[in-house]
């Protein structure tokens, strides 16, 4: 299945269960001050669930430009040392506003997943919600019950409020969770270790592809949990991470989302991209980061939000800085590259995303002008990648 297919596929999939397919909301957040860019794809819908706004459909499914940089989720460091995350990614997502609830959301994805897709259960692991005593939380047995359905106990694994209790920012609608693993890992690696020893920590290869968030809860500015009047599901899966589980890749910068972008960089560079993911695969590495960042770039561009000196302008422009960098450095390109790959993303969009296609000038020139390397500081790309790093809790 290409990547087109496998998106299309989940939105045919739940409109055939009665949601509304909707349009992506722009990557900028306009109209949340809590928010500098969409982090998940239920920001749209916040006063849905807060009970501000009646919705119009009751069940809808879409999949969302999302940007983790900034706030409660930022993958930023992460980009390109890893197969698997990224600073823009799409979020295939369905949700019921007061409508369905936990057996409905878990049955489909299970159905889904193993059915529509054909992933292997054998390879699924699933997390539930374990309770947490200091906010009077229950664990949640009704999702573990559901699962059951589909999974044998020991693949139901409960974890803390730090993975199953999620939030979209310090204040805001919230709820526990239920998320879904997959082992990708080859058969050798399979027998020598279980699969339910490295959910949540990391391993490359046992990523979580979607999490169910069952909205029950308002996270007040007092930091104090408000009961909703409704109960909700907010789901979130990773197009990238979804494809790379489809598609049998150990990275999603394997998939034919990135694989485009890497060739035309390999052409453009004479470097070879080996898919390694040592610390000191420097032309790996910058090739990742250039495929990511040009996404985030351009979306926030063609979204309205040009790269500034303050707020969210001043993410943008770090991310692009971040990106000349790595080329300039690791690539050994000397001339403004990235706008290049600007007309092969606007293609691979332009019946998903089309407002980057109609932009397409535009983006390219503001990335261009912004994108001279003989303005990049004398620094080493390590220094940059120091003084990009977030401050560590
Ligand atoms: N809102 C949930 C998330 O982003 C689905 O993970």
């Amino acid at each position: 299945m290409t990547a087109q297919e496998i998106r299309q596929r989940f939105l045919d999939f739940f409109e055939s269960k009665g949601h509304k397919i909707v349009a992506s909301s722009p990557i900028v957040s306009k109209n949340d001050p809590t928010l500098l860019f969409t982090n998940a794809g239920m920001n749209q819908f916040k006063d849905f669930f807060l009970g501000n706004k009646v919705p119009e459909f009751r069940r809808i499914a879409d999949t969302q430009k999302c940007l983790r940089v900034s706030g409660k989720h930022n993958d930023l460091e992460e980009v390109g040392r890893d197969g698997y995350h990224h600073t823009m990614f799409e979020m295939l997502g369905n949700w019921s506003f007061g409508n369905y609830f936990k057996a409905e959301a878990i049955a489909w994805a299970w159905e889904l997943l193993t059915k529509e897709y054909g992933l292997d259960p054998d390879r699924i692991y699933v997390s539930v919600f374990q309770g947490d005593e200091s906010e009077n939380l229950a664990p949640d047995d009704e999702a573990r019950e559901l699962w059951k359905k589909w999974l044998p106990e020991d693949r139901i694994l409960p974890f803390s409020k730090k993975d199953n209790f999620w939030e979209m920012g310090d204040t805001g609608p919230c709820g526990p969770c239920s998320e879904i693993h997959v082992d990708l890992r080859p058969e050798s690696q399979r027998s020598s270790r279980d699969a339910r020893e490295l959910v949540n920590i990391g391993d490359p290869l046992v990523v979580e592809i979607w999490n169910l968030v069952f909205i029950q809860f308002n996270r007040r500015a007092d930091g104090k949990l408000e009961e909703l009047p409704e109960k909700h599901v907010d789901t979130g899966m990773g197009f990238e991470r979804l494809t790379m589980a489809l598609q049998a890749k150990n990275s999603s910068y394997e998939t034919d989302i990135f694989q485009p972008y890497i060739r035309f960089i390999e052409q453009v560079s004479g470097k070879k991209y080996t898919n390694s993911y040592a610390p000191d695969a420097m032309s790996d590495i910058a090739m990742r980061v250039l495929c990511d960042h040009i996404r985030a770039v351009s979306f926030a561009i063609a979204d309205g939000q040009l790269p500034s000196n303050t707020g969210a302008g001043y993410v943008i422009r770090r991310i692009l800085r971040r990106a000349v960098r790595y080329y300039y450095s690791f690539l050994d390109l000397r001339e403004p590259f990235l706008f290049r790959l600007i007309p092969l993303l606007a293609d691979a969009f332009a019946h998903v995303f089309p407002e980057l296609k109609a932009q397409t000038g535009l983006v390219a020139s503001v990335i261009q002008g912004r994108s001279n390397p003989s303005s990049t500081p004398s620094k080493t790309a390590c220094d940059a990648w120091k003084a990009f790093r977030r401050p560590k809790a």
